[in-house]
């Protein structure tokens, strides 16, 4: 088992925004399902935090799709590591809009929280550790 995490640029317009989340949502859930990926996507000030876990090679498969869609860029890896288990598992794709997502459940946090202490905390890369956490709790504090 495997995860990626990588931030990137949005070059969606604002206006068609809701409807191109909605749209990854939709294809996402489906081939990520049968892929066996799970994960969350979050969008905040015109960027993008994914993660992604399953198999390693799924994953690479993955990423090539995302390098050449032209909905993102400058996509930067925040981790590739191997992990022992998921911590998304019941989530084939889970998209949070962190400009318009109302509160999120205690389980959502739960699940957030996790990810975060098993497959993403790297004592190496503080900075990047810290990004991401605020990223996670504006999801829990809007
Ligand atoms: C930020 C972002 C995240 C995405 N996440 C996924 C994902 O997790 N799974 C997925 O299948 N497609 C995802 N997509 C969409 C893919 O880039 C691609 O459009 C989709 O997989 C269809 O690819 P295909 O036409 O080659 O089948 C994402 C797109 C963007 C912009």
């Amino acid at each position: 088992m495997h995860v990626i995490a990588y931030t990137s640029e949005s070059q969606i317009p604002q206006a068609k925004l809701e409807k191109s989340l909605s749209e990854i949502e939709d294809v996402a859930q489906k081939k990520n399902s049968e892929m066996e990926i799970t994960g969350a996507l979050f969008y905040l000030n015109s960027r993008f935090l994914q993660i992604i876990e399953g198999e390693k090679a799924a994953l690479e498969d993955l990423m090539k799709t995302l390098h050449h869609d032209p909905r993102h860029s400058d996509i930067v890896y925040l981790k590739d590591s191997p992990i022992e288990k998921r911590s998304m598992a019941t989530w084939d794709m889970e998209i949070f809009n962190l400009e318009t997502d109302k509160k999120q459940s205690l389980k959502t946090l739960q699940i957030i929280t996790e990810t975060f202490q098993q497959n993403l905390f790297d004592e190496k890369k503080t900075d990047d550790n810290a990004d991401m956490l605020i990223s996670f709790y504006k999801s829990v504090l809007k």
